[in-house]
């Protein structure tokens, strides 16, 4: 069964076919309802808070109304939109056709921005992972924004390009981990690739062997499925504005090796591409997004499994660039596989380098599932990232990468040990460590965490997989100098 997210499209009236119809109210003007619904509303707990809905029933043959609520007036922004539309989309997934209106009333928020983020709200709210339900849970299949003003039919396709790729890096994250082996994440691609007219490269095995890909094979030792090495080109129309790196853990299911996790650390590891389909989803939007500048992914790809010959810990393999590294914890193998991809990345020259990965329960430690860290020593490249996430509310917070830390990856008998030396910081050493292999040029590091798989709903994000980094990679590369 395909994604069952509702497309958007765009009219200046709401259509007839729709069964439901949105009213953004803001907080400061309930009154603005007449005093009868305003009545009804506050009796109902509706005070307009972003967030808040009410369903107001009208007379057959009608669309029913949706109270939305939008804070106070003054305080409207892209955010409030965003979740706004979300909260409205939550009110109506059992209809088919609804029609929205919180892109008409945008106060200072600029008419594209604003049609973009109820996009996203109604979009990102309403998607379910159905591939393997036989009954859909959500009807929801038109969203009509309506709206008028020149370039909003372009802002529209723009928005709802963005959102099919956050969607295509949810459906990535959320497919079993036995059912998207490396072989197949490549094959799927491939295929949006050649959708989007972006120049896609397979490695298989032999070539890693060839281009010494260390890492990758270290981990992939213990599966009986091959890896993959995926790199994807986008190229703009006329002169690229810049060139862009994007770097993704494709670990498409950690059971950490023979440094094995425990059956509840392993429940969600279908969940370790997340950093890849975070990728995958942001080269998706970008030509739809108008990108100008020239994007190239890297990622790499297996399972970490604990076949009869699967590293031991004490095992020592030598990376892309050169460097061994023993591996003491085979569960810390996000690292390992970046190690090369991101060596590679360096070779290519690009004007700067962002991974993104679910590299450590530590960075969720520090900073909670709702935010990603962010770490990195260029400053201009930190405070992009910092902006996408800020426009994107898909939040990020730095880390720091302290120096003194570095002598924990010193190890007796190689250049360098995959872990630390005990069980604080992991997030830092974990940077640390693909520091190492990243090259003396701008880099930024997103370490997930969990924020790549939710246990509830909130705004724009539903339970399971969140798709989280493809809206800020989208967001990032869309305005990079441009
Ligand atoms: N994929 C995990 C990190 C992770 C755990 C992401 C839970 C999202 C949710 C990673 O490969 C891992 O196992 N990291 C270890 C590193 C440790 C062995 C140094 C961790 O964070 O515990
Ligand atoms: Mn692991
Ligand atoms: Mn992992």
């Amino acid at each position: 069964m395909a994604s069952p997210t509702p497309q958007a499209r765009l009219a200046t009236t709401v259509p007839r076919s729709v069964t439901a119809v949105d009213q953004p109210v803001a907080s400061d003007q309930l009154d603005d309802l007449g005093p009868d619904l305003a009545r009804s509303a506050r009796l109902a707990g509706f005070e307009g808070k972003v967030g808040q809905t009410m369903v107001v029933p009208g007379p057959a043959n009608e669309p029913i109304r949706i109270l939305v609520g939008i804070g106070p007036a003054d305080e409207l922004s892209v955010g409030v939109l965003r979740r706004a539309a979300a909260a409205a989309a939550r009110q109506v997934t059992r209809h088919q056709a609804v029609a929205t209106t919180l892109a008409e009333e945008v106060g200072a928020v600029d008419g594209a921005a604003a049609i973009a983020a109820v996009v996203e709200g109604y979009r990102l709210a309403a998607y379910r992972y159905e591939e393997f339900k036989t009954h859909p849970d959500v009807a929801l299949r038109r969203v009509t924004v309506i709206a008028r003003g020149r370039g909003m039919r372009a802002a529209l396709d723009r928005a709802n390009g963005i959102v099919d790729g956050a969607v295509f890096a949810r459906d990535l994250a959320s497919a079993p981990g036995g059912t998207l082996l490396p072989a197949v994440f490549a094959d799927r691609l491939v295929e949006m690739a050649s959708e989007q007219g972006l120049e896609a490269e397979v490695w298989e095995l032999d070539r890693l062997e060839a281009e010494k890909f260390g890492g990758v094979l270290a981990v992939n030792r213990g599966s009986t499925n091959p890896p993959r090495f995926v790199i994807l080109r986008y190229r703009p129309e006329g002169k690229p504005t810049g060139d862009l790196a994007f770097v993704g853990k494709g670990i498409t299911f950690d059971a950490g090796g023979l440094s094995i996790k425990t059956a509840a650390g392993m429940m969600t590891m279908k969940i370790d591409m997340g950093g890849a389909a975070a990728v995958a989803g942001a080269m998706a939007a970008l030509r739809p997004g108008g990108c100008r500048a020239a994007v190239t992914a890297y990622i790499p790809m297996t399972d970490n499994m604990l076949g009869g010959d699967a590293t031991r810990p004490g095992d020592v393999f030598t990376a892309r660039n050169g460097k061994t590294v023993e591996v003491l914890n085979t569960d810390a193998e996000g690292r390992l596989i970046l190690a090369d991809a991101l060596s590679y990345a360096v070779e290519q020259q690009h004007d700067l380098i962002v991974d993104i990965a679910t590299l450590t329960g530590s960075a969720s430690a520090a900073l909670g599932t709702g935010m990603a860290a962010l770490m990195g020593r260029d400053e201009e490249l930190l405070a992009s990232v910092e902006a996408s996430a800020a426009s994107t509310g898909e939040k990020v917070w730095r880390l720091p990468l302290p120096s003194e830390y570095r002598k924990q990856l010193d190890s007796v008998v190689a250049d360098m040990k995959n872990i630390g030396n005990g069980p604080y910081g992991g997030a830092l050493i974990a940077g640390l460590f693909l520091a190492e292999f990243a090259g003396d040029g701008p880099w930024a590091h997103i370490d997930l965490g969990l924020s790549a798989i939710a246990d509830g709903d909130d705004g724009v994000i539903v339970k399971g997989a969140t798709g989280f980094g493809a809206r800020l990679l989208t967001d990032l590369a869309l305005n990079w100098r441009a």
